[in-house]
């Protein structure tokens, strides 16, 4: 073998990809190779876990990957055999070496895209062009989607039809579409006889780890991280989130296997009730104060907003949160169960601060749909602008005041810190109807 080549052979077959960036991932390869080391995980036998684990990603599309990603793609071998959703594109090299540790390219039958969106399909092409006898099964959105994103001529496509299944042999897959869970095309799954649901974006968490499985991990922080990906990702679409569950409670399930994060085989009834929860908009006693101050009027105000809140009862949750200290994905999750909110912005050069005009506009994406009892609050100088753009940001929402504004002209006065006092004590006492 000649390392450095854009092709190299290995006992297992051809590693082939763009020389100069693979020189690294081969070396690491064989050397794992040479200790016995694999790279694929058993879900049940016949099945594996064949994805890419994204230890250093730390964006994702704004998201704040802390710890990382997983993009999990599965191989389920029986008479046919069936690669389900692939990774994000340039670590092609990285699933085809783990589907290969399994099984000769040539072999595999179908490739089930459940969804086109770059991190499960970016590799595509090149797993395509890899494996030469696969048929690419997917409905028409996807298909439509992946033509707007490669030149897919030559591919061989079977387009399924609502219902349809597809027989490998013990094994069927069954294929349900989950439109806006994550975008119109996505569809999850479904092997009746593993009772195994392959559930793509959905009950995925960002986590990159060594291990696979929920009872492998602490509970609680995987929920937290599940949380984090449901408000950043997936709480636009709850109504139709509503639907998936209620279709999936009509399956028997025994193993969720997300395309991001950990494999629910333990805990499935925690992550179920947790969506559930999420999908339903329920909220605990918590008020999100969100502000962006220049010379401390507004960041005084927020603590009269605080004041008020804890006036009315200790048990009232208030979270400050710094529109430039902390990030959207934070800011986002924070708001998901968030019974009331208050966001509030100096004005500068006429307009609210960019750090607060990038959280309003991030949640407007997100929570649209959601009605939260709000307050607009802010300071300004010679030119209004950050309280009243708050105050817009929550119309657009249709999201309901719990009082007029409240502004402060330079320094917040007696009067200004009363009328936002008093707003705390409202939105307190909205949040403790829920
Ligand atoms: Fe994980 Fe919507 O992609």
């Amino acid at each position: 073998m000649a390392i450095g080549m854009v092709s190299i052979s290995t006992d297992n077959g051809i590693i082939t990809g763009n020389a100069e960036n693979n020189n690294l991932h081969i070396h690491t390869l064989l050397y794992q190779k040479s200790k016995g080391f694999h790279m694929h995980t058993e879900l049940k036998s016949g099945i594996n876990w064949v994805g890419y684990v994204d230890w250093s990603v730390r964006d994702f599309h704004s998201f704040d990957t802390r710890h990382g990603a997983t993009y999990n793609s599965y191989l389920v071998q029986d008479e046919k055999i069936a690669l389900i959703d692939t990774v994000k594109g340039g670590y092609a090299p990285q699933l085809l070496t783990n589907v290969r540790e399994l099984v000769s390219p040539d072999r595999v039958d179908y490739v089930i895209c459940n969804h086109a969106e770059a991190d499960h399909a970016g590799a595509m092409p090149a797993v395509i062009k890899a494996l030469p006898n696969a048929t690419l099964v997917c409905n028409a959105k996807c298909r439509d989607i992946l033509a707007g994103y490669f030149d897919i001529s030559a591919w061989k496509i079977k387009i399924l039809t609502p219902g349809e299944t597809l027989r490998l042999g013990r094994r069927t897959l069954h294929f349900l579409d989950t439109p806006m869970v994550h975008w119109p095309d996505s569809m999850v799954t479904y092997i009746p006889e593993e009772k195994l649901l392959f559930s793509n974006d959905a009950f995925g968490q960002h986590l990159a780890s060594s291990v696979r499985f929920d009872d492998q991990w602490n509970l609680h922080d995987i929920l937290l991280e599940a949380k984090s990906y449901y408000a950043n990702i997936v709480a636009p679409y709850s109504r139709q989130v509503l639907k998936t569950l209620e279709a999936a409670s009509q399956l028997d399930i025994q193993m969720i296997a997300p395309s991001h994060g950990l494999i629910w085989r333990k805990n499935l009834p925690a992550i179920l009730e947790a969506y559930f929860a999420w999908a339903s908009g329920h909220c605990v006693p918590k008020i999100v104060v969100l502000f962006d101050s220049m010379w401390e009027s507004t960041a005084q105000m927020a603590d009269s907003i605080l004041a008020g809140a804890n006036a009315v009862s200790q048990a009232v949750n208030v979270q400050l949160l710094h529109a430039r200290r902390n990030t959207l994905t934070r800011i986002a999750t924070e708001m998901l169960d968030a019974s009331a909110v208050a966001f509030g912005s100096a004005t500068l050069n006429g307009q609210m601060m960019p750090a607060m005009a990038s959280a309003l506009t991030y949640i407007k994406g997100l929570y649209r749909c959601v009605k939260k009892p709000a307050f607009a609050f802010g300071s300004s100088g010679w030119s209004i602008g950050g309280g009243e753009q708050n105050a817009k940001g929550f119309e657009e929402m249709n999201w309901g005041h719990v009082d007029e504004k409240a502004r402060a002209s330079w320094r917040a006065t007696q009067d200004v810190h009363q009328a936002c006092f008093n707003a705390g004590r409202r939105l307190a006492r909205k949040a403790m109807e829920q």
